[in-house]
This record gives C-alpha cells, sequence and structure tokens, in this order.
C-alpha cells in the first residue's frame, strides 16, 4: 500500500478531542499520513514520519469529508415550475412527491442511474464522501425494489422508504397501502437496504401507519430513522426515540417534549436546512437543540422537491447564518453528526484507523465554509484513501 503525506496543513480538523484542541480536535501546523483506505497518523508537521508520496497543503484547511445522511437521489424529472410556484406564494405540500412518483415510474433503470450518478458525483465534488440514498419514489413493489437496488449501487446508506407518501392507486384505502409496504415491499427492498424511515406527517404517514411500518423493518433487520415533525407538530420524534431510531430528520416543529426525549436518548436531530431556504418556511431551532444537550447533525435531503442542492457546504452557510450555529456546531454536525445519524464510527473524524476520507480546503480555516457562501472551496478530495476527481480552484 502507498503511504500518502499530507504536508502543511494550516488547519486540521479531526473531530478527535485527543488529537487537538477543542471539539473539533483542531491542530495548527499539522500533516497527516494515509495508508491505503485509512488514515495512519495525525500530528505536528514537524513530526511527520515520511512516505511515499507527499502532498503540499500549503496552509490549507484540511476537514473530514462530508457525511450526508439524509438524500432521496433515486428519481427522475425535477420540479423547476412547482419551484418557482412556491417563490411566487404557493405553500408547499408533501403531494407534491406525486408528480416525481409518477416521473420515476415512466423512467427506465439506466436513466434513473444516470441521475443518481450525477448527483452522488455532484457531492462528491463539494466534498461528501459518505451519503445516504433513499428510495421512495417507486411506491410499488418493482419500483421500490429497484429503487433500493439502484441505491445499493452508489452507497451501503441504503433506506427503504416506501412510506414516503400514500401513491394515487390508494386513496382510497391508505390502510392496504401500509398493508403492502410492510408486507411485500419490505420483503422485496429490505436485502437492498440498511435503513427504514417513514414520512410521518400529517398528509403522509400517521403514528399508527409509521409504528406498523417501522417494527415490520426492525423485525426484517433494517434500522430505523424517521422524518419528523417537518411540516407540524405530530408523533414522529417521540416514536424515533421509543424505537431507538439512528436519526429523527427534520425537526422543525418541535415540544418540550420532544426536545427532552432527543436530548435524553442516542437518537441524532438531523437539521435540513435546504429544506427551509427551498420552501421558505422557518428554520428548525437549533440552539434549543443544543443547549438542551441532543447531538445534531447537518444533512442536505436533496430531493427534487424540497430541496434540490448536494451541496454540505450551503448547509453548513445557512445553518450558521439562519439557525445560529457557530462555524465550529455547524461543521462538526455535517461531518461527525452525520457519522453518528448513520451509526458510522469509521467516518466523520480524522485519526488513526478512521476511513481517509479527506477534504482540502481553498481557504486556511474551515470556517471560509460558511464565511463564503456559494463559492467552491472543495480544492481536494480522498474518499477511502483514493484521490477522486476535484473541482479546480486555486487556493
Ligand atoms: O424530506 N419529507 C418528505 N420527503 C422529502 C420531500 C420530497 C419531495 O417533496 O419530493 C423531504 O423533504
Ligand atoms: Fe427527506
Amino acid at each position: 500500500m502507498t503511504a500518502v503525506l499530507i504536508d502543511q496543513v494550516g488547519e486540521l480538523v479531526t473531530n478527535s478531542p485527543e488529537h487537538g484542541t477543542g471539539k473539533l480536535g483542531v491542530l495548527r501546523g499539522a500533516a497527516l499520513v494515509l495508508d491505503g483506505p485509512s488514515v495512519a497518523w495525525v500530528g505536528a508537521a514537524d513530526d511527520a514520519p515520511s512516505a511515499d508520496e507527499r502532498v503540499d497543503a500549503a496552509g490549507a484547511a484540511v476537514i473530514p469529508g462530508f457525511v450526508d445522511s439524509h438524500a432521496h437521489l433515486v428519481f427522475a424529472g425535477d420540479r423547476a415550475a412547482e419551484f418557482a410556484a412556491r417563490m411566487a406564494g404557493q405553500p408547499y405540500a408533501a403531494g407534491g412527491i406525486r408528480t416525481t412518483v409518477a416521473a420515476t415510474r415512466a423512467a427506465s433503470d439506466e436513466q434513473l442511474r444516470a441521475n443518481l450518478r450525477r448527483l452522488v458525483g455532484e457531492a462528491l465534488a463539494q466534498g461528501t464522501t459518505t451519503i445516504e440514498c433513499k428510495s421512495g419514489y417507486g411506491l410499488t413493489v418493482a419500483d421500490e425494489s429497484r429503487s433500493v437496488a439502484l441505491a445499493r449501487e452508489a452507497t451501503p446508506e441504503v433506506t427503504f422508504l416506501g412510506a414516503h407518501v400514500v401513491p394515487p392507486e390508494f386513496t382510497a384505502d391508505p390502510a392496504a397501502y401500509v398493508e403492502l409496504v410492510r408486507t411485500d415491499m419490505l420483503a422485496a427492498a429490505a436485502p437492498h437496504a440498511r435503513w427504514i424511515d417513514v414520512f410521518c406527517e400529517r398528509g403522509a404517514f400517521d403514528a399508527a401507519a409509521s409504528r406498523a411500518i417501522l417494527a415490520a423493518g426492525i423485525a426484517a433487520g433494517l434500522l430505523p430513522r424517521v422524518h419528523a415533525n417537518q411540516l407540524g407538530p405530530g408523533p414522529g420524534v417521540q416514536i424515533a426515540v421509543e424505537l431507538g431510531a439512528a436519526s429523527a430528520d427534520h425537526c422543525t416543529h418541535l415540544s418540550e417534549a420532544d426536545v427532552g426525549a432527543l436530548a435524553s436518548s442516542d437518537t441524532v436531530a438531523t437539521l435540513l436546512p435546504g429544506v427551509e431556504f427551498s420552501t421558505r418556511s422557518a428554520y428548525p431551532d437549533a440552539r434549543r437543540l443544543l443547549a438542551a444537550g441532543a447531538t445534531v447533525a447537518l444533512a442536505t435531503d436533496c430531493n427534487p422537491g424540497s430541496s434540490y442542492t448536494t451541496s454540505m457546504p450551503l448547509c453548513i452557510a445557512l445553518a450558521v447564518r439562519e439557525m445560529r450555529m457557530t462555524p465550529d456546531e455547524a461543521l462538526w454536525a455535517a461531518t461527525a453528526g452525520g457519522a453518528r445519524a448513520l451509526r458510522r464510527a469509521d467516518v466523520g473524524h480524522l485519526a488513526p484507523g478512521a476511513r481517509a476520507d479527506i477534504v482540502v480546503l481553498a481557504a486556511p480555516s474551515a470556517v471560509h465554509l460558511a464565511y463564503r457562501p456559494g463559492v467552491p472551496l472543495v480544492a481536494g478530495v480522498w474518499q477511502a484513501g483514493q484521490r477522486r476527481q476535484t473541482l479546480r480552484v486555486s487556493n
């Protein structure tokens, strides 16, 4: 295996407090060594061991690759007209999902695969080295099963979301759709998936349906995560915590009891500020969650309806500007927080033994991710020790 030394790092964020200062474990004047797919060494540049190859970071900041723990990337078509109408005053509604369902069902495997690859490539070029991907735009046994199979080609973090919305052909009998999801659809999807998710929301799935579907998924060996409390208050967060879900996602409308439940559990509160940006609605109260002691993650929720972005740097900028997270809190949430939300110990941090997922920024400090919004600062990406295609920007 070839060892690579990344030298002259102006600011190295390890997310490992034993290797640097603060919760981000920051080292200045640092270096790190990658050996094959893993990080072998981090420390002061002056103490760096020799390696087969040396990369001069020239004073740039280096951070762990982003962990985008919530995305919906298997779909066809777009909803630009719906977005334009929304910006002209129309409200966002869960029913828009059905537009994408129709386009997805009509698409070939090759079209879905090409779109998925394009989006994963976009995300990688912006520093995302781990991405979760949900089904949920097929909503038949065959279309959900091909959606999770396609997602599995792109990432191991695959989520079965047959319970995204009740499809039009079941409008007269939603209970029959819930039954289909928890039996035949789950059986077809489970071999390709790690996670099960439910959109627990008025207009989608109520508490009883959500519990029934999540319980069936858990019985089939999947781990739960929940779309919770996005459009209004509801039972989603309580169900997520009660089932030991890895994550409750959105968390926009929370009661005191919801905040308390998240704070005293292992369930991560995953905030998706691209949604509030793109639906022009009020952001979740990140400060309230952080003050209570909840673990917060940031993710894109990339999907063609409520948040058509693959950019974790944009989510960091929004979290800082609009949700009053500090730049450090937002960076941690987009890396280590995402890893917690996916129950992954190997990513989201840079210490010996961690996966070598590394982003070199065209900036001297990671604060620039929020300070220079919209600027392509990702200058280099390694994923599991492999140098990946990068944006061409000068430091
Ligand atoms: O996470 N909340 C449910 N699903 C997506 C929206 C999907 C869509 O509008 O197509 C979300 O926001
Ligand atoms: Fe979502």
